[in-house]
């Protein structure tokens, strides 16, 4: 396969003033980024932090012109690396690819062999993307889990932001190992499909949290895995049992952790963060072969909307807004 001279992207620039803009472009090869493998993407999907990177958050991305998309899967078309070679089935999640390295929302990208992922043989390209970030991410923190002693049979496990691409996923691992899992969401018309992903219980996110400030609360689960931190993450920590652990990965609802050291020195409660972004290749092809047999979810693929490049800027509002349900793909070229 010939490498194009041009490719498509969604970049985002900032004008002097510091305002945002996002547009599809026709760049020149050379306007690649370091690294030693070249991919032609098929597929990239949209996470929380892709919608943060295309509206201009420092804290994700410093430098623009920038290409959001933190996960990529596709085809080598040229490799400087002895362990990629054109034609080779691939992907990416994390490392810098989409912060600030030009990520997955283009028809090419280039990255450094090292962060680079054999596609597994039982999983396709969309697949893979199905999951993304959002699975990985779900599957590190389901594994701290278990690592941590969690077992079915000692208690509900607790997902928030149950709805979004993480806790989606997050569900219905959680299921699959034949835990019995309370969903936590603020949408009120999805419970079929938590129900559908494994959800034994499902609550109001603004029900589960507990605004006073008592060092600890009823137990009411073995295990969490939060999305949401601030005071969602503070009332979790309260309410664990007894040598319960909770996997912590994200933010949506604040960042900020008040707390005492009670639920830690009382009962034994682990907290787990979860960092995707570094997850080292040994683990992390690990986990991804566990994706794509033992915790395949061909059930993730009804709960998944495919959308063009062209539809990014519709779809980056509704993730700001909280308003996603399940995964959306991105559909870049048309291998699959
Ligand atoms: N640490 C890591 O390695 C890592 C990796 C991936 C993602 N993350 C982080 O994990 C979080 C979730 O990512 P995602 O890609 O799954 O995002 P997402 O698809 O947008 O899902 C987030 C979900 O959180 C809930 N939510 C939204 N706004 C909220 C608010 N103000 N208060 C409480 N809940 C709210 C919504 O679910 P309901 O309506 O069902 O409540 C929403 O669907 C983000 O903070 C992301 O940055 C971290």
């Amino acid at each position: 396969m010939s490498v194009p001279k041009s490719y498509k992207a969604y970049v985002a620039q900032k004008d002097e003033e510091g305002k945002t803009t996002c547009s599809l472009t026709t760049r020149s090869i050379e306007t690649l980024s370091q690294g030693e493998v070249t991919i032609k993407v098929a597929y990239s999907s949209l996470n929380y932090k892709d919608a943060l990177s295309a509206s201009g958050n420092v804290g994700v991305t410093k430098h623009y012109p920038h290409v959001p998309g933190i996960d990529a899967a596709g085809e080598v078309v040229a490799s400087d690396s002895s362990l990629f070679s054109p034609g080779d089935k691939v992907l990416v999640t994390g490392y810098d690819l989409g912060s600030n390295s030009d990520g997955g929302f283009a028809e090419l990208v280039r990255t450094p062999a090292s962060w680079v992922v054999p596609l597994p043989p039982s999983i396709t390209l969309k697949e893979s993307m199905i999951f993304g970030t959002a699975g990985f991410t779900a599957a590190l923190c389901v594994e701290s889990l278990l690592r941590n002693g969690a077992a079915p049979n000692k208690g509900e496990v607790l997902v928030t932001g149950a709805t979004g691409g993480v806790g989606s996923i997050a569900v219905a691992l959680l299921a699959k190992e034949g835990f019995s899992v309370t969903a936590s969401t603020g949408k009120q018309e999805v419970h079929s499909m938590l129900k559908n992903l494994g959800a034994t219980t499902i609550i109001n996110r603004d029900t589960l949290i507990v605004d006073n400030d008592a060092p600890l609360l009823k137990s009411r689960f073995q295990g969490a895995i939060d999305t949401v931190g601030g005071k969602t993450l503070e009332t979790v920590l309260r309410s664990i049992a007894l040598q319960g652990s909770v996997s912590a990965c994200g933010l949506v609802g604040g960042n900020e952790l008040h707390l005492t050291v009670f639920p830690f020195i009382l009962r034994g409660v682990n907290l787990q963060g979860i960092d995707s972004m570094h997850w080292p290749m040994g683990p992390r092809r690990e986990i991804w072969r566990k994706l794509s047999q033992e915790w395949k979810l061909p059930i993730l693929e009804s709960f998944t909307t495919t959308i063009g490049l062209e539809q990014l800027d519709e779809y980056i509002q509704l993730i700001l807004g909280g308003q996603i349900q399940g995964r959306i793909i991105v559909k870049v070229n048309s291998q699959s």
